[in-house]
C-alpha cells in the first residue's frame, strides 16, 4: 500500500525546519548506503546523528506520532530517527529496494524496515524532476508532493528518485518496523479502521455493530502484532 498523509507539518513547522537544516552542513549522501545503493545514489544528507540532524528528527517524529492517518496505516513499532536528503540540479538515486535491518547505533537496536517515508520539505514549484517512484505489483506511481506532506510505501518496493533538473528537492526520510510487518494485513488493519471511524461518524459510537467492529479489529491487531 502507498499512502498519501497530507498536512504532517505546517507551513509554520516546514519554515522552522528548513530554517534549522538549510544553516547546517550536509555530506555526501552515501554515508549511509550499501555498496549497491552507493553506485545508484548521487544526493546530499545531513550527517546521521549531528545535532541538526537530531532536532529536526525529534520533529519529525513527534509530528508523525501525533498524526491519526500515518498511525493508523503504519502501526509503527519502531520509527528510525528520521534523515534529511537533499537532490540539487543532476543529483538522483537510481532504482534500488532498502536494505532490510538499520542500526541504531546510540540505542544499540536494530530495527527491520517494513515501510518507508519521505516527508516533502520543498515547495514543488522549486524543482523540476525529483518525483518519487514507486513500482508495486499494481504498476508504478510517482509522488511530488506539497512541502509538508508525506507518501509511506512498503519498504520492499523498488523505488527511485528521479533526476532533479532545476532547483532543489529537500525532504526528511525514515523506515518504520511496523506491529504488523505484513503489508496485506496492515492495508486490511486501515481499511477497517477507516471504515469503523466513518460508521462512527454518521451512526454513532455506541451502537452494537459499532463495539462488534472495533472489538474485531483489536483481535485481528492482537493475532497479527508483533513486540
Ligand atoms: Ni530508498
Amino acid at each position: 500500500m502507498m499512502l498519501h498523509v497530507p498536512d504532517v507539518l505546517t507551513p509554520a513547522q516546514v519554515a522552522e525546519l528548513r530554517a534549522l537544516i538549510d544553516a547546517a552542513s550536509w555530506e555526501d549522501g552515501n554515508a549511509t548506503s550499501g555498496p549497491q545503493s552507493a553506485l545508484a545514489k548521487r544526493n546530499r544528507q545531513l550527517p546521521e546523528g549531528s545535532e541538526a540532524a537530531r532536532r529536526a528528527g525529534a520533529v519529525v517524529r513527534e509530528a508523525v506520532s501525533g498524526n491519526p492517518l500515518f498511525m493508523s496505516a503504519a502501526l509503527p513499532h519502531t520509527v528510525y530517527p528520521p534523515l534529511f536528503n537533499r537532490y540539487g540540479a543532476g543529483d538522483g538515486f537510481r532504482a534500488h529496494v532498502d536494505n532490510a535491518m538499520r542500526f541504531q547505533r546510540d540505542q544499540g537496536v536494530r530495527i527491520r524496515t517494513d515501510l518507508s517515508a519521505t516527508l516533502f520539505l520543498s515547495d514543488p514549484a522549486d524543482y523540476d524532476g525529483g518525483e518519487l517512484t514507486v513500482e508495486d505489483t499494481f504498476g508504478v506511481h510517482e509522488a511530488k508532493l506539497p512541502a509538508g506532506d508525506l507518501i509511506l510505501y512498503p519498504a520492499s518496493s523498488l523505488h527511485r528518485v528521479e533526476p532533479v533538473t532545476r532547483g532543489e528537492r529537500i525532504a526528511s526520510f525514515f523506515w518504520i518496523q511496523s506491529l504488523v510487518r505484513d503489508d496485506a494485513r496492515r492495508a486490511l488493519l486501515f481499511d477497517m479502521d477507516l471504515a469503523i471511524q466513518c460508521l462512527a461518524r454518521t451512526a454513532g459510537q455506541d451502537g452494537a455493530e459499532i463495539v462488534g467492529l472495533t472489538g474485531a479489529y483489536h483481535n485481528l491487531l492482537r493475532m497479527w502484532a508483533e513486540l
